[in-house]
């Protein structure tokens, strides 16, 4: 039995997820052949993987989706910030589960436009537009302003983003919110400036890497 609430909302996910599996194979091709040609820093794309990933949806495992709806809902999550939007698959899964605590806010992040405007149309489409506050442009300019504090982070981005988008977003998590990252242990030395920040006992995080695929962080603010 599925965690969200909404079969509108399933199905548009459904759709969705399979699009993003279909690219799957094509995306870690396209890296496999970068790293053996030795061209590959995993301190940041360059242009042309950015142009790569242009409209790639490197949507969030259906699983992982489903952790953080449950734990949206264990934490009565009203205001959520999910770093890395792209067509907005795990942004539904968060919305979906905003809605059933009674409504607030998911504030997604995208700086493809394309991206963006897929995520909209999906928004729209499974009827959760009017809980999600896209914020398009980089992350880094468009969460300088988070009104409120934070109950629930997804951070879902290219690593080198993850320190920057933690440091803009920790000054307003509230006491007991988590931050989950995807892929700490497949991404281990990239994601390492995030992991001094979190690892800094003046931030007041405490962190654990759970045994999902790739490796799940979970932060929590004590
Ligand atoms: C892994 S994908 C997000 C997938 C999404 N969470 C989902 O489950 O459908 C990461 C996204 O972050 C976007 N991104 C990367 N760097 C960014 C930045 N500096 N500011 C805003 N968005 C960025 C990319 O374009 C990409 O679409």
């Amino acid at each position: 039995m599925s965690v969200l609430t909404d079969p509108a909302l399933q199905a548009r996910i459904d759709a969705l997820q399979a699009q993003s599996a279909a690219q799957e194979a094509v995306t870690v091709g396209y890296f496999m052949e970068r790293a053996k040609k030795g061209d590959l820093s995993w301190d940041g794309l360059d242009a042309e993987a950015n142009r790569f990933m242009a409209d790639k949806l490197v949507a969030l495992q259906p699983v992982k989706a489903e952790f953080c709806h449950m734990l949206c809902r264990a934490l009565r999550a009203t205001r959520v910030v999910e770093v890395g939007t792209s067509f907005g698959v795990s942004t539904l899964y968060l919305a979906d589960a905003v809605r059933a605590n009674g409504g607030g806010v998911v504030i997604g992040t995208e700086y493809e436009p394309a991206k963006a405007v897929q995520a909209r149309a999906n928004f729209a489409a499974a009827g959760a537009a009017d809980l999600i506050d896209l914020r398009e442009g980089d992350l880094r300019e468009t969460l300088k302003a988070i009104e409120g504090p934070v109950d629930f982070v997804l951070m879902d981005i290219w690593t080198e983003m993850a320190r920057p988008a933690l440091e803009l977003i920790a000054p307003h998590l509230r006491p007991g919110a988590v931050v989950v990252a995807d892929n700490t242990d497949q991404f281990r030395h990239a994601y390492r400036h995030f992991f001094e920040f979190v690892d800094d006992p003046k931030n007041g995080l405490r962190t654990m890497t759970l045994p999902f695929d790739n490796g799940l962080e979970l932060v929590v603010k004590v």
